[in-house]
């Protein structure tokens, strides 16, 4: 019998059984059960209203960034939207995105278009969609400083457009409350071609030279505490190099914690752990993480057995 996950895949584009470690930054994740690639908006908004009605388990993974995916898998469906890449100049100060477009291609259309306000996502990996549920960003700055209008599909089958004003972002945290971003807005400011270039190549400079960014991360583990670095706590915990099965904490920057190669999501929660423990011991400061963590299924999702 064809599962209910299962028999997505005669109507829209994916993957049985496919492992998320092909498709998270970590590189980290079991299989999972179905992971469906919508081709546009239109998909995306007809597969949701289908598994809300279906009452099917789903999860947006947008382009698997700051993103720890189970060893078990995850049963039910799996959303990666990277093939919803496109953008659209919309006037002479606005880029319009789909969910899927990668931030650095954004990044890279603004500077060519002599757009500034994107700048600080410049070494940011992952995808607008994702990026908005996060308010990804640098320090203060988050990507909804810049975003006029965004339009959210609502888990009862609403679709409804959004000013930053009326959704209220947090820092690293995109406030969407179950809302999934299925088009949005930018609102940038014109600035030529060369300063934007110069910011844009200062900024991935410093960020080449302070965080791990060639290996396999998730980007920073921890939001930083009010007026604290979480990475300047780890670091004098002495934390630097410290490892849990393939999983370690940079040398480099000691908020990113990666992938030597082979490791478990188990060796990333360790690792994570120990790190909330030694700061609440040592400077009674509960670090909350960015780094989003699903959870183990009950029972592990069989892998492709081909
Ligand atoms: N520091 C240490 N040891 C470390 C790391 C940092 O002592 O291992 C110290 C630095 O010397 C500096 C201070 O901590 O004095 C702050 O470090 P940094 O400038 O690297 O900034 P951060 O607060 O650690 C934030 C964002 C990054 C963003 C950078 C650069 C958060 C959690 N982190 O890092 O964002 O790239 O600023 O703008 O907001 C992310 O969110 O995934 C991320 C990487």
């Amino acid at each position: 019998m064809i599962s209910p996950a299962n028999s997505w895949l005669d109507k829209f584009p994916g993957r049985a059984r496919e492992p998320l470690s092909r498709w998270t930054t970590l590189r980290i994740g079991g299989p999972a059960e179905v992971l469906l690639e919508p081709q546009k908006p239109e998909h995306l908004v007809d597969i949701l209203n289908g598994l809300a009605k279906d009452n099917l388990p789903w999860r947006m993974l947008g382009g698997g960034a700051n993103t720890l995916a189970p060893d078990g898998g995850v049963p039910g469906v799996v959303l990666h939207t990277g093939s919803m890449r496109r953008m659209f100049v919309d006037g002479p100060t606005g880029l319009r995105a789909w969910p899927g477009a990668t931030l650095p291609a954004l990044v890279r259309a603004a500077a060519e278009k002599g757009l500034s306000g994107l700048e600080h996502l410049i070494g940011v990996p992952g995808q607008v969609g994702g990026a908005l549920a996060m308010n990804a960003g640098a320090a203060d700055w988050g990507l909804w400083d810049a975003v006029q209008e965004a339009t959210l599909w609502y888990p009862d089958g609403t679709l409804q457009a959004f000013t930053p004003e009326q959704i209220k972002p947090k820092y690293r945290n995109g406030n969407l409350r179950g809302a999934v971003l299925i088009e949005v807005l930018f609102d940038l400011k014109p600035a030529s071609k060369q300063v934007v270039q110069a910011k844009l190549e200062e900024l991935l400079k410093r960020k080449n030279a302070t965080q791990p960014v060639r290996l396999w991360s998730a980007g920073c583990a921890f939001k930083n505490p009010p007026g604290d670095s979480a990475g300047r706590l780890i670091d004098a915990c002495g934390l630097k190099n410290y490892q849990v099965g393939k999983a370690a904490i940079s040398d480099q920057h000691a908020n990113f914690i990666v992938n030597q190669g082979g490791a478990t999501a188990a060796d990333v929660r360790g690792v994570l752990e120990h790190v909330e423990r030694m700061v609440m011991e040592r400077f009674q400061v509960s670090l909350v993480r960015e780094l989003v963590v699903w959870p183990e299924p009950q029972e592990p999702v069989a892998p492709d057995k081909g």
